[in-house]
């Protein structure tokens, strides 16, 4: 994707040069255009020298304009494909939310028809001012992104909300635009469950497995690149990943009644989440002593969270599975999805704990029409991707089958 990245000036301008070059190293062209004041704080030699491409300044006396500098700003206007602007001040928010064009960035802001999105950095104070939330409610309604500070230590030694964004979670906001969207899933409502639960036998003791949820939080971000707007039911630790809806929970039962809340509305689940088959039958309030001997645990079934959704789904809602096996998974795969009533089932072989954890793993599509050609093995992140184009294209030949 080619890529203009605006840096204005705050002085985590230093940061957007780990930004530039992380998206180089991910493919895309990145080329950099310095505001007056972001050239005090970072050079375009640095920039350029990251980039491999041009680095522009405020005016034509400045950075790398070409020969005719008075159309530059259209040119780059047009180049980009997406424009992303880090650190972003609070003047340049101002700016832009009312139209002006008084330099080269803002100017450029103006003309693109590209996505545009903002990683604000700034004190405190001036980001909690009534004029900066409204320039960028504005900006929102525009149609750009935002990719909210978070809250800490702060340039100015204060403590509060401003200080930039993670640069991986702002390549991830940016990578969101990257992605080409498929057209069965644009606009798609999509609910994944992902990572296990945990089931309390008393305040300190619980029941869980070896599931981290990786492949279902790889899964979500697939499903939001491509353009389904997702709703991820998480259970474990995995941090939220950014821009998609994640609702956290911790038992079998609080899951299901996450995707209850979430399914009437939603145009298909992946139900990727390791959920516990048994629950204790009580869970003690106090830690419980040790006694002598052995003890007996008793365990009780908890609700199937796929077979309850798949039973009250529209004709219209599509449903995936996952099944972990460790032996004849082709065979048992097949009976959970016709005993469901699925229309995919996703088998990983979990022997020897592979498809745990963040390796390269291997995934093999089951249909009502039979096994598939396995998917991988590919890192998860891949793997998610693989999974959500070939889900696509199940799609698009089920649609033009009705
Ligand atoms: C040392 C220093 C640090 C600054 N840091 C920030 C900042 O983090 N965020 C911000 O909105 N403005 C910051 N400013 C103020 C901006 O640099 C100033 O508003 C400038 O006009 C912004 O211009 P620009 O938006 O064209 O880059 C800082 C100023 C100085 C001198």
């Amino acid at each position: 994707m080619q890529i203009i990245l605006g840096i204005t000036g705050g002085v985590a301008a230093y940061k957007s040069a780990e930004l530039a070059r992380l998206l180089v190293n991910q493919g895309h062209r990145v080329r950099c255009i310095l505001t007056e004041a972001g050239a005090r704080f970072i050079t375009p030699l640095t920039l350029s020298s990251l980039t491999g491409e041009p680095c522009y300044g405020a005016n034509p006396d400045q950075g790398e304009w070409r020969a005719n500098p008075s159309i530059e700003h259209i040119e780059l206007a047009r180049w980009a494909e997406l424009v992303a602007v880090v650190p972003a001040t609070a003047n340049i928010l101002g700016k832009a939310a009312n139209g002006l064009a008084s330099d080269l960035l803002s100017t450029v802001l103006l003309a693109t028809r590209a996505p545009v999105l903002w990683a604000p950095a700034m004190n405190t104070g001036m980001w909690e001012h009534p004029a900066v939330q409204a320039n960028l409610a504005r900006l929102r309604s525009f149609g750009h992104a935002v990719v909210e500070p978070g809250a800490g230590i702060l340039a100015c030694g204060e403590e509060g909300a401003g200080k930039l964004a993670e640069i991986a979670v702002i390549a991830e906001a940016i990578q969101i635009h990257a992605a080409p969207k498929l057209r069965s899933l644009a606009g798609r409502r999509v609910v994944i469950t992902s990572g296990p639960t945990r089931e309390d036998l008393d305040p300190v003791r619980l029941l869980t497995n070896r599931s981290t949820g990786s492949m279902g939080v790889e899964l979500a971000r697939a499903f939001r690149d491509a353009g389904a707007s997702v709703q991820l039911v998480l259970g474990g630790d995995l941090p939220a990943p950014w821009g998609i809806e994640t609702i956290r929970v911790r038992s079998a039962e609080q899951m299901l009644a996450a995707c209850q809340a979430c399914w009437a509305d939603a145009d298909g689940l992946v139900a990727a989440a390791a959920v516990a088959d048994q629950r204790p039958e009580q869970t003690a309030a106090e830690k419980a002593k040790k006694g002598e001997g052995s003890e007996t645990l008793v365990l009780v079934r908890t609700p199937d969270i796929l077979a309850t959704l798949a039973a009250a789904r529209r004709p219209d809602q599509w449903v995936i599975g996952f099944a972990a096996e460790s032996e004849h998974h082709l065979e048992h795969a097949a009976a959970k999805l016709k005993k469901k009533g699925l229309d995919a089932v996703l088998v990983n072989d979990v022997q020897a704990g592979r498809a745990f954890g963040p390796q390269a793993n291997t995934l093999t599509p089951i249909t009502p029409q039979g096994a598939h050609h396995p998917l991988g093995p590919l890192p998860k992140d891949q793997l998610a991707r693989a999974v959500v184009q070939w889900w696509d294209q199940r799609l698009e030949a089920m649609d033009s089958g009705r």
